[in-house]
């Protein structure tokens, strides 16, 4: 039997303005790098100043922060989002902050340390529950 490999996954598109046709943002794209079969839900809003790496199979909910640069406090700094892992709906990822392989990070979290592979985190600031 011949198995029909459909794949619906498509890149997104930005305007001027760094907004898809999802309705995520990313600002300063130049310095944004996005793998495949990144999910991203809308509302959300990348700042790639620092530069923001998004490895394949990563899922972003919905309204989320993810942010290379803060003007309130200074912070900067590169952020990686390693393959596979999950971010929850709501949450906001600091500046310098690299979330591991297939790591979960629950809905409302705030990140501001590394993220070790495969461990769930959630809560303001984020902790470990597993
Ligand atoms: C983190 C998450 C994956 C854990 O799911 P789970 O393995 O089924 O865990 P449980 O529901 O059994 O929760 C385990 C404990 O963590 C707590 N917890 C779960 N999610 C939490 C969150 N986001 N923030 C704070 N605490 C949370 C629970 O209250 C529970 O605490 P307890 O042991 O004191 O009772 C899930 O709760 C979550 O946040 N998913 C993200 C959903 C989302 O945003 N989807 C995007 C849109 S599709």
């Amino acid at each position: 039997m011949t198995k029909i490999m459909t794949d619906t996954w498509a890149k997104p598109i930005f305007d001027e303005n760094g907004m898809t046709q999802w309705f995520w943002r990313v600002t300063h794209r130049e310095n944004f790098s996005l793998g495949n079969h990144v999910e991203i839900g809308s509302f959300t809003i990348i700042d790639a100043m620092n530069s923001v790496n998004i490895e394949d199979n990563v899922k972003i909910g919905w309204n989320c922060t993810i942010m290379s640069n803060s003007t309130i406090d200074g912070k900067k700094g590169k952020i990686i989002l390693k393959e596979g892992c999950s971010i929850g709906a709501n949450s906001v990822i600091f500046p310098n902050v690299t979330v591991g392989e297939n790591a979960i990070i629950g809905a409302n979290s705030l990140v501001n340390c590394n993220i070790p592979k495969n461990e769930v985190w959630v809560g303001t600031p984020a902790k470990k529950i597993r």
